[in-house]
């Protein structure tokens, strides 16, 4: 499977004409990522995103407009962390089961899947790749960016009453000093359950602006744009399965 996914890689980067050097580049920092289990399996089917596009490309195709947005800046002199913002792209949507068709239903409006998924992701991050975690400056940047990635979309503030995830029991997993980075970050400008801010940090912008293009461009016909309301999508081959 690997292999394949490796292919599908290779494909997304001639569509973007990547360089030799860029390839070298994105490679080294997300292979790390792209070869864990748990991302190999949003490569497949079982994980249908947008349209026909698997989560696992809509991540790689996001990270990859990431990186072209910031390599733009950076001629023009300006100071970004790279690497911080392509590690963002790769953990930002990294949410436990697929949102389309999924009969597993939150009890309250605001722990729908648009709002909770940032939160699960950050969790996942944490518990699947801890080591991206361990410099307390750029986790706080991977933290804000992973949370915020929706906006204008708001995010569902950790500390609130009636929280729903579908990963909530490994929230006792992360260490208390991430968890309260986590819940620092969820509750600025917050009104009520939930946050409306964008990142305070300019690598999760440039990346909430690549998802926001990249997903336009993935959501290809009139069902995947309703489902992103209703979350039910019958042009999903695999329809009744979740
Ligand atoms: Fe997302
Ligand atoms: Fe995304």
């Amino acid at each position: 499977m690997l292999e394949k996914n490796y292919l599908k890689l290779d494909t997304l980067f001639n569509k973007y004409q990547l360089s030799m050097d860029d390839r070298n580049y994105l490679l080294k920092v997300i292979e790390p990522i792209f070869c864990h289990d748990e991302f190999q399996k949003r490569m497949t089917n079982l994980f249908p995103h947008h349209s026909d596009i698997t989560l696992g490309e809509h991540i790689l195709e996001d990270t990859i407009v990431t990186y072209l947005l910031l390599k733009k800046k950076m001629k023009k002199k300006k100071h970004y962390q790279l690497d911080l913002a392509i590690k963002i792209s790769m953990l930002h949507d990294l949410y436990t089961i697929p949102w389309q068709n999924n009969r597993v239903k939150p009890h309250h409006f605001f722990n729908k899947h648009g709002f909770t998924h940032p939160l699960e992701a950050v969790i996942n991050a944490y518990c699947w790749f801890p080591e991206l975690f361990s410099d307390i400056s750029e986790r706080k940047i991977i933290i804000d960016g992973i949370l915020h990635h929706m906006f204008p979309l708001p995010v569902r503030r950790i500390n609130y009453k009636k929280l729903e995830l579908n990963n909530i029991s490994l929230i006792k997993n992360i260490p208390f000093d991430i968890q309260k980075d986590i819940m620092l970050s969820s509750k600025r400008k917050r009104i009520g359950g939930l946050s409306f801010s964008r990142s305070i940090y300019k690598e999760g912008r440039i990346m909430s602006k690549a998802d926001k293009r990249v997903s336009i461009r993935q959501i290809k016909n009139f069902r995947s744009f309703t489902a992103l309301f209703t979350g039910k999508n019958k042009s999903i081959k695999n329809y009744k399965n979740y």
